[in-house]
């Protein structure tokens, strides 16, 4: 999509990434969005691993889409000696799906992985998330497993 530009996050996106974020994740209050957000932007988040937080911006300066990326360890399915990228939110407005914004956020994230010396990218989604599996399926990402995760509080 021509008019769509995918560029790193900033201070002055925080409100409209709470939105969007927001949309993504529900269940989270607004307050752990903004500390989270501000936390990837400042680089002073609790992350182990290096984060990335780009945005897809329309020519009218509406952040329309986010993408946020870390390096982990490892990740199901990958080589377990090196790290790997890892897809940890990828969020598109739907009025503006389904134009290449996500791809165009994908490319980038995947960009900036290479870029610390990762040979693979690695996400997930959940198990019913049909047009997020077929999405990945359409950007070369291969399904490596379906499961359901637990905790209980010891
Ligand atoms: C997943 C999501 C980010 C994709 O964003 P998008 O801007 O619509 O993606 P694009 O238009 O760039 O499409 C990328 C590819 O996926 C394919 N695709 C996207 N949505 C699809 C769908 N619903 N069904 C089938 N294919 C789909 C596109 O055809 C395209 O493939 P192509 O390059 O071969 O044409 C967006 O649908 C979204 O925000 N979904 C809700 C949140 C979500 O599920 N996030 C992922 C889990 S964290």
């Amino acid at each position: 999509m021509a008019g769509i530009v995918v560029r790193p996050g900033r201070q002055e996106d925080c409100r409209q990434l709470i939105g969007l974020r927001a949309a993504l994740w529900p269940d989270c209050p607004l307050e752990e969005h903004r500390s989270e957000i501000e936390g990837q932007l400042s680089g002073a988040g609790p992350y182990p691993f290096p984060t990335v937080l780009l945005v897809a911006e329309t020519e009218g300066g509406e952040v329309v889409g986010f993408l946020e990326a870390d390096l982990r360890s490892h990740a199901d399915g990958c080589d377990a000696t090196c790290p790997v990228g890892y897809i940890e939110g990828w969020f598109v407005s739907e009025a503006y799906r389904r134009l290449g914004a996500g791809a165009k956020l994908v490319a980038a994230a995947e960009q900036w992985a290479r870029g610390l010396g990762c040979v693979e990218m690695a996400s997930d989604t959940w198990i019913a998330n049909e047009p997020s599996i077929r999405a990945h399926l359409a950007l070369g990402y291969d399904e490596v497993d379906r499961c359901v995760t637990f905790r209980k509080k010891l």
